[in-house]
């Protein structure tokens, strides 16, 4: 586990957030920001929504830095059995196997970019092998051309005022 991860629960369940494998698509805030507000700290609240809701933001999580626990070990629960395993095998090799590239423009966010592709530098060195990864849209990451959140806190939106 890792030193970052973090565990947050109702008494029901426990969602687990490892920031390692966020790629800070929005999904979670864009669905639920009762619950999921990167403003806030902690950033999880979980009294902001039922827990059945909870749950179905957290499985729409892209690259399952999302997942969950039921406390009651009769139920089935959505844990990572490593930390390598940050997508079912079978959606990575979907993606992996097809030729298709996905680009999803996400709103007040970045590109996020799914299927078999790789990114190389200007030195030609691939910089990171992946199968989902979302590239700055806002001009502000320190870590370009990956997204690294910093769209929140730039107040970065596709609206023109
Ligand atoms: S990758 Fe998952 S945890 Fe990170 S912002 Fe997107 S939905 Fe939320
Ligand atoms: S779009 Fe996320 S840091 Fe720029």
């Amino acid at each position: 586990m890792d030193p970052n991860d973090r565990d947050y629960t109702n008494g029901e369940i426990t969602v687990h957030w490892r920031p390692n494998y966020c790629i800070h698509a929005t999904t979670c805030y864009r669905e639920l920001i009762e619950v999921f507000n990167p403003r806030k700290r902690p950033w999880v609240d979980m009294q902001g929504a039922p827990t059945e809701r909870i749950i179905e933001i957290v499985r729409k999580c892209p690259t399952r830095a999302l997942t969950y626990d039921w406390s009651d070990p009769s139920r089935v629960s959505d844990k990572p059995d490593s930390e390598a395993d940050e997508m079912p095998d079978s959606e990575k090799d979907d993606l992996q196997e097809s030729n298709m590239v996905e680009i999803n423009v996400m709103k007040d966010g970045p590109y996020v970019v799914a299927g078999n592709f790789k990114i190389t530098g200007s030195d030609d060195k691939e910089l990171k092998k992946m199968v989902i990864t979302s590239l700055c849209r806002c001009g502000n990451s320190d870590s370009m051309p990956l997204c690294d959140g910093s769209h929140r806190m730039s107040d970065f939106s596709d609206n023109e005022d």
